[in-house]
């Protein structure tokens, strides 16, 4: 699971005029950005997600709030837990994942290595997890 999802470090710097958080992404992940998006305004009791995608990688950050990512790779379910000012998470292609339990404040940054395409998406987790055996 180590290489399907990693940490990817947040420098933090505060002083008396605010919060600079930054973000170098390592190139050890060979992760170009090609679209961004956020997520906010989410209510408790939703989520988001809820689907894999086929080849598409990506990296979360919490730029506040929190929630929680439930990445599912066909067998077990790893709960990731995303708070702001705290490390982001680079996801691998090829995962199923809900994003759950937003704090009301919550804007989830999504970096991710290609441009929309909805055949990328996999909306079914029986046929996520069939595709799941088959690579
Ligand atoms: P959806 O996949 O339901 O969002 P989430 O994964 O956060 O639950 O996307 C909602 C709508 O936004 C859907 O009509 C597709 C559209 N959309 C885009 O057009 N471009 C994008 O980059 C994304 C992520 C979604």
């Amino acid at each position: 699971m180590l290489n399907l999802i990693r940490k990817v470090e947040v420098d933090n710097f505060i002083d008396s005029r605010g919060n600079l958080d930054v973000v170098e992404i390592s190139n050890e992940l060979n992760f170009y950005v090609k679209r961004m998006y956020y997520i906010s305004n989410v209510p408790n009791e939703e989520s988001r997600g809820g689907h894999a995608h086929k080849n598409l990688q990506q990296i979360f950050f919490a730029v506040a709030g929190s929630f929680t990512i439930n990445v599912f790779d066909g067998e077990s379910t790893y709960p990731i837990l995303i708070e702001a000012h705290k490390c982001g998470y680079y996801l691998t292609n090829g995962l199923w994942r809900e994003l759950t339990n937003f704090s009301p404040n919550a804007v989830c940054l999504v970096l991710a290595s290609q441009h929309y395409n909805s055949d990328d998406y996999i909306f079914d987790i029986d046929e996520y997890t069939r595709w799941k055996k088959e690579q």
